[in-house]
């Protein structure tokens, strides 16, 4: 079996372990810390319970692990404080210590709810990430980035707190719909993207098919551009808002579509936008926006767009990236190198029209 492990240094140090099988043995990788004897809390959502947490159980169970498991419905509309205080309650019913650990199993939702509650649960117990997404893997379970979305916008509460360790059986892709493993699609070629052309140039115009005949290194690559910039600057005062490239627009996307985009599909937007933009505005010397399309050529989206663009701008208005008047958004220079540039808030509507147009 072909395993890779990258160390994220962050100001706790952690490994995010890929492998195919790794999730039938999932008791083995987990860190010394973790060790029999403490209750594993499975937080997991209604698609992913029954497809894997009887795998991540058993494994535990043999091992010697009391397990317990909360699943919630599945969904962007369910990343909910509501849903938050649930598993918060579900905890305390259980009478879960702070010597006892979470297991987030599923995509990008599970893991940002399940590692705030961990952040807040006793001031903070420990947790592991099992991304169950290409999504996650690639970005949400790394970083230790964890939120649930208020009603003005997504992510709006929420804590920087680093996982224990991220363990990632791409084997569990194999029950994703294709729509669902683009989105991984899009944040992977967001870091290729952002910081490292080779790396773009590899991935672009692969297929579903492709990736996943190279998923370990491709997840491995991603985690390592990732760490780089997760190890730099925790957070994101600086570098790291480099990963926010398509966000801004994105998240507005996702929001004035009710979440009818996904969020790939609308980051994937959001980056084709603000290429687009970026030239038109005077920003970079080249439009790379044909790039991003064509890196995405075998996955199913369209670049229309069908919402308005004073939709698009109240919604961002509502981020919380923005800093007094002003805000950053991210212009790609060169393939593989992006800038942050500050502007004021209201050049925000200009910039959304120039690269809808
Ligand atoms: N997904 C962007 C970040 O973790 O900073």
């Amino acid at each position: 079996m072909k395993i890779k492990k990258i160390k994220i240094n962050a100001k706790t140090p952690y490994d995010v372990i890929v492998g195919k099988g790794l999730l039938p043995e999932l008791a083995a990788y987990l860190p010394n810390e973790l060790h029999v004897g403490k209750t594993a809390v499975i937080i997991t959502d209604s698609n992913v319970m029954p497809l894997y947490e009887p795998l991540a159980r058993k494994s535990l169970e043999d091992a010697g692990y009391k397990v317990i498991s909360h699943a919630f419905e599945s969904g962007e509309k369910h990343k909910t404080p509501e849903e938050l205080i649930k598993i918060l309650n579900f905890m305390a019913d259980n009478k879960v210590t702070r010597s006892d650990f979470i297991i987030a199993l599923g995509g990008g939702i599970t893991g940002d709810m399940a590692g705030f509650a961990a952040g807040v649960y006793l001031r903070g117990i420990d947790y592991v990430q099992i991304p169950t997404t290409f999504l996650a893997a690639v970005d949400s379970s790394v970083g230790g980035k964890t939120a649930v979305n208020l009603n003005a916008g997504k992510n709006l509460a929420g804590l920087f707190y680093q996982p224990s360790v991220v363990i990632c059986d791409p084997d569990v892709f194999e029950t994703l719909d294709d729509l669902t493993f683009a989105d991984g699609v899009s944040e992977a070629i967001k870091h290729g993207f952002i910081l490292d052309g080779e790396f773009f140039l590899k991935l672009k115009g692969k297929t579903r098919a492709q990736y996943m005949d190279d998923i370990v290194e491709i997840i491995a690559r991603n985690v390592e551009i990732k760490g780089e910039i997760v190890g730099a600057d925790e957070f994101e005062r600086g570098k790291r808002q480099l990963l926010n490239f398509g966000h801004t627009a994105g998240h507005a996307i996702e929001k004035c579509t009710d979440h009818a985009y996904t969020h790939g599909q609308a980051v994937a937007a959001g980056m084709f936008i603000m290429s687009r933009a970026g030239y038109k505005k005077g920003f970079c010397e080249q439009d790379f926006s044909s790039e991003i399309s064509e890196a995405l050529v075998a996955f199913p989206w369209q670049f229309t767009f069908k919402f308005s663009v004073e939709d698009m701008y109240q919604a961002a208005l509502s981020d919380k990236k923005r800093s007094g008047g002003k805000i950053n958004i991210i212009i790609p220079e060169s393939v593989g190198k992006c800038v942050i540039k500050e502007i004021n808030a209201e050049e925000l509507y200009e910039i959304f029209e120039l690269g809808v147009k």
